[in-house]
């Protein structure tokens, strides 16, 4: 099997634990929501044990996902999340709707043991540094049959076909990175770029596709059930809200944040594509 690096990953900084991160989040919400919507839509939490069923939302963040998941009528959901900043802002949306585990994606097992009926990790796979401690990880936390489902856009996911739209709005991300790495130079910032390029021409030899994903949850029997592909669109405004929000973790002048945001030549409305897995635990 190709090797899969995680781009975020490599470093070990996870960019959510600044306080200030999980503030800027908020201007975001609308677009993870969005997405969240799409998710819940292709699996319905309640079709899982019913309201009842235990529901975990792994990098539940500041409970954006969460809050979508509830409203299904879900009654045992618990937001794991290991950024303190991000859980507090999570604990004010949500208060007692739900219950908090400060834990990493990697270490589910120390909480939970063949009990899960499904779980769902929304824009937040490719923040997992350690994928084999995951996937061991996941299969210990769920019930036998229970479902993890999880969505992936570019530049981790590789699609076939880009249509103009995303390709567009793949090279405003490139230059966004590019720019970037001229202000804070970093390792994951080059590796990135490299990643974009070569999604830009086709090569996804180093990013997760659907038969990857197949091979390496088969590889703790867990079986692909289903997917599906969705384009999330968005106004320009929202894609530099989101790179204004991500460069606070290299930059730490925001006239040099804004600056460099507003540099950025963006399509008017930006296409980003999802896939969305759903996998079974067989054992
Ligand atoms: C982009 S946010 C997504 C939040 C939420 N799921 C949503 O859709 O609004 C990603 C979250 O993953 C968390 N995260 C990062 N590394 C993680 C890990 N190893 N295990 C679990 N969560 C992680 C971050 O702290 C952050 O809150």
């Amino acid at each position: 099997m190709e090797t899969l690096i995680n781009p975020q990953g490599t470093n070990d900084q996870n960019p959510f634990n600044e306080g200030k991160t999980s503030q800027a989040y908020s201007r975001i919400d609308p677009i993870y929501e969005q997405s969240a919507i799409e998710a819940i839509n292709f699996v319905d939490p309640l079709k899982h044990n019913g309201a009842e069923g235990l529901v975990i939302d792994i990098g539940a963040g500041t409970g954006v996902s969460s809050e979508v998941i509830l409203k299904t009528g879900v009654k045992n959901l618990v937001l794991v999340e290991p950024s303190e900043a991000m859980l507090e802002q999570a604990i004010k949306r949500l208060a007692d709707k739900a219950e908090y585990c400060k834990l990493h994606a990697e270490d589910l097992n120390d909480k939970f043991n063949s009990n899960v009926d499904l779980a769902y990790a929304l824009n937040t796979f490719h923040l997992f540094t350690d994928l084999s401690k995951f996937l061991a990880s996941i299969a210990c936390a769920l019930k036998p049959g229970g479902c993890f489902v999880f969505n992936i856009s570019t530049p981790t996911y590789g699609f076939e076909k880009l249509s103009k739209e995303e390709i567009a709005t793949i090279k405003a991300n490139k230059d966004f990175y590019t720019k970037l790495n001229e202000s804070a130079p970093n390792e994951i910032l080059i590796y990135t770029i490299a990643l974009l390029d070569k999604i830009i021409d086709c090569d996804f030899t180093e990013v997760f596709t659907k038969d990857s994903v197949e091979q390496i949850f088969a590889s703790v029997g867990m079986r692909l059930e289903d997917s599906t592909e969705v384009i999330i669109k968005m106004q320009a405004d929202y894609q530099r809200n989101i790179w204004s929000m991500m460069a606070q973790s290299f930059v730490s002048d925001q006239k040099q944040i804004d600056d460099l945001v507003k540099s950025i030549e963006l399509p008017e409305e930006l296409h980003i594509r999802q896939a969305i897995f759903k996998l079974v635990n067989q054992s």
